[in-house]
C-alpha cells in the first residue's frame, strides 16, 4: 500500500479537481459492484443495527437503489418476517399476497392489516384453500365496535364483482386496467380461480417512478441480512434465504478468526453457494483470509464507526481510509468491498469508493429518518425532535436483543462482556429518502469534479493510483476545508 495512506483517514484529503466532463449532474450514473452478483444503482448499505435497518429502511434503501441489511437482534421468526415484508412490497408483483380465510373476523383482519402493513386482504375460500373469494380493502372494513366479530365475507366485495387477471399480465396491460376500471389492487388468478398473485397501482406507480430501484430478477426489492457466526446462525440463515433474502451477512467484529473460518466453513456446506458478504476486517491480511474462504464480498472496517468504541476500549483499529486502501491492495476488483462505517459526510463515501470500496456501509448518517427503528423523542428542555443511535455492543442494544429474542440463548455472556459500543442521541432528520437524495447529489458532483462522467470512471482512475489525485492536508489545510 501506497505510504501515504498509514494513519489517515477521509479529513486527511482533498482530491485535485479534473477537467469536468459532466454536462449534467442529474445524468451521472451512479451504478458500482455490491457482491458477486448484485449491483447498486446508488452504492450504499444500511447498515445492520437495530436503530438503523429493519424493514421500512430496507425497502426506502432498495427503492431508492441502495440496499439494507435487516439487522439480527431479534428473533429468527421475527427477522424472516421483516426480509418478507420487503420482498412482498413494491416489485410490481406480490407473489404470494397475504389471504385470510372468508370466516375470519372483521377483529382479525384489522389485526392482520396493521401487523402486515397492508391496506386491502385477498380473501381465501378456507383456511387451507387458495380459491379467490373475495377482496377486502380499508373501505370495505366496518368501524362501528359492534362488528368486530362478524365475518369479514359479509363485507367483502365478492369474486364474481372483482376485476382480475391472469398471472402473466404485463406491467402495461395491468395499468390499463387498474386505470380503466378505477381500481388500486388487480389480483391474479388462474383459469379456475387459484390466487397466484396481487399487483396494486400503488407498486406499479413505485416501480415507474423508480427505474433505478434495487431489484431482483423477479422485480422484486432486494434486501439483505445479518446472521451472526455462532448459536443458531445456520438456522437463521436458512429461515431468511426462505423468506427472500438475497444476501446474508456474517457481521463479527473480529472477522480474521478461526470463528469466521468455522462459520463460513458451515454455511457453504449446509447451505451452499448463497451470497455471502463477511466482515469485520481492516487489514490487507484479513482480507485474504476472507477471500480465501470463498465469500462474496468482504466488509471493512474495525473500529470506525460513530456507535463504537473499540479503538477506545482496545487500542486496535486501522483509520478507515487506510483499511479500504490495504484491502484493496490486497485483493484490488477480485472481490467486492464494503466500506462500513465511519463516513460522517458524503465526501467520505466518495473517498472510500474511489480509493477502493465498491459499496459503503452507513449507520449514524441514516439514523434518526422516519425509516430507522425507533421513536422520535422530544426534548422537554428545547423541544428538540431526537432518535436514538446505539452501537450494537452497546448495552441498551445488547439489552433489547436479548429481551426480543425468547428464542435464542446466544447472547447470555454478552452482558458479562464490557461493551465495546454506545448510545447516543440523533437530531430527527425527516425521511431517510432525503438523506439519499443529498448522498446522490453529492456523489454526482464529486464524479464530474473528477474529470468523469460515471462513478465507476471516477473510481477506476483514481483508485488505480490514488497519489495523482489526492492532496494530503497539513493541519492548517485541513482547518480551511472541513472546519466551519
Ligand atoms: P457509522 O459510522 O456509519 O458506522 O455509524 C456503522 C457501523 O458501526 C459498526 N458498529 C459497531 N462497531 N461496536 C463496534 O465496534 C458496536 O457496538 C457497533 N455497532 C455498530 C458496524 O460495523 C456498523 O455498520
Amino acid at each position: 500500500m501506497e505510504k501515504e495512506f498509514v494513519g489517515r483517514t477521509f479529513d486527511d484529503f482533498l482530491f485535485r479537481p479534473q477537467p469536468g466532463v459532466v454536462a449534467s449532474r442529474g445524468q451521472v450514473d451512479l451504478t458500482l459492484a455490491l457482491s458477486a452478483h448484485h449491483s447498486l444503482s446508488l452504492p450504499i448499505i444500511s447498515a445492520n443495527m437495530d436503530s438503523v435497518t429493519g424493514s421500512a429502511m430496507a425497502k426506502t434503501m432498495a427503492l431508492e437503489g441502495g440496499v439494507g441489511i435487516v439487522h439480527r437482534a431479534m428473533s429468527i421468526a421475527d427477522q424472516a418476517r421483516e426480509v418478507s415484508q420487503v420482498k412482498r412490497s413494491h416489485g410490481y408483483i406480490v407473489e404470494t399476497p397475504l389471504c385470510l380465510p372468508r370466516g375470519a373476523t372483521i377483529r382479525e383482519a384489522r389485526l392482520f392489516t396493521r401487523k402486515h402493513h397492508i391496506t386491502g386482504i385477498l380473501i381465501a375460500e378456507g383456511p387451507t384453500s387458495l380459491r379467490l373469494a373475495g377482496l377486502l380493502s380499508n373501505r370495505d372494513m366496518p368501524w362501528a365496535d359492534d362488528c368486530e366479530s362478524r365475518r369479514v365475507e359479509e363485507f367483502m366485495t365478492p369474486a364474481d364483482r372483482l376485476v382480475t387477471a391472469a398471472p402473466d399480465i404485463t406491467m402495461g396491460e395491468a395499468e390499463k386496467i387498474l386505470f380503466e376500471k378505477r381500481i388500486e389492487k388487480l389480483p391474479l388468478v388462474t383459469p379456475d380461480g387459484v390466487i397466484k398473485g396481487l399487483i396494486t397501482k400503488k407498486d406499479l406507480i413505485l416501480s415507474r417512478q423508480r427505474p433505478y430501484s434495487s431489484k431482483d430478477s423477479k422485480g422484486r426489492l432486494l434486501v439483505g441480512a445479518a446472521i451472526g457466526a455462532r448459536g443458531d446462525y445456520l438456522e437463521r440463515a436458512m429461515e431468511l434465504i426462505q423468506a427472500g433474502a438475497d444476501l446474508l451477512v456474517i457481521d463479527i467484529a473480529h472477522g480474521h478468526s478461526e470463528g469466521m473460518k468455522s462459520a463460513v466453513e458451515s454455511f457453504r456446506r449446509r447451505i451452499g453457494d448463497a451470497e455471502l458478504i463477511c466482515g469485520n476486517v481492516g487489514t490487507g491480511e484479513g482480507a485474504l483470509f476472507l477471500k480465501n474462504l470463498g465469500v462474496n464480498g468482504i466488509k471493512v472496517g474495525i473500529g470506525p464507526g460513530r456507535g463504537c468504541r473499540t479503538r477506545l476500549e482496545t487500542g486496535a483499529g486501522v483509520p478507515q481510509l487506510q483499511a479500504v486502501r490495504e484491502v484493496w491492495h490486497a485483493v484490488r476488483d477480485s472481490i467486492p468491498i464494503i466500506a462500513d462505517g465511519g463516513t460522517r459526510s458524503d465526501k467520505d463515501i466518495f473517498l472510500a469508493l474511489a480509493c477502493g470500496a465498491s459499496s459503503v456501509m452507513v449507520g449514524a448518517m441514516l439514523s434518526g429518518t422516519d425509516e430507522a427503528p425507533g421513536h422520535v423523542i422530544v426534548d422537554p428542555a428545547t423541544g428538540q425532535k431526537q432518535k436514538i443511535y446505539r452501537g450494537m455492543t452497546s448495552p441498551q442494544a445488547v439489552l433489547q436483543a436479548l429481551y426480543d429474542a425468547e428464542d435464542q440463548p446466544v447472547r447470555d455472556d454478552a452482558l458479562a462482556t464490557p461493551p465495546e459500543g454506545q448510545e447516543m442521541q440523533i437530531p430527527y432528520k425527516g425521511s431517510v429518502i432525503d438523506v439519499l437524495q443529498r448522498i446522490r447529489g453529492h456523489l454526482a458532483s464529486s464524479v464530474s469534479y473528477a474529470g468523469a462522467s460515471t462513478l465507476a470512471e471516477a473510481r477506476a482512475k483514481i483508485v488505480a493510483d490514488p497519489l495523482s489525485y489526492l492532496i494530503p492536508l497539513s493541519e492548517s489545510a485541513y482547518r480551511e476545508s472541513y472546519l466551519r
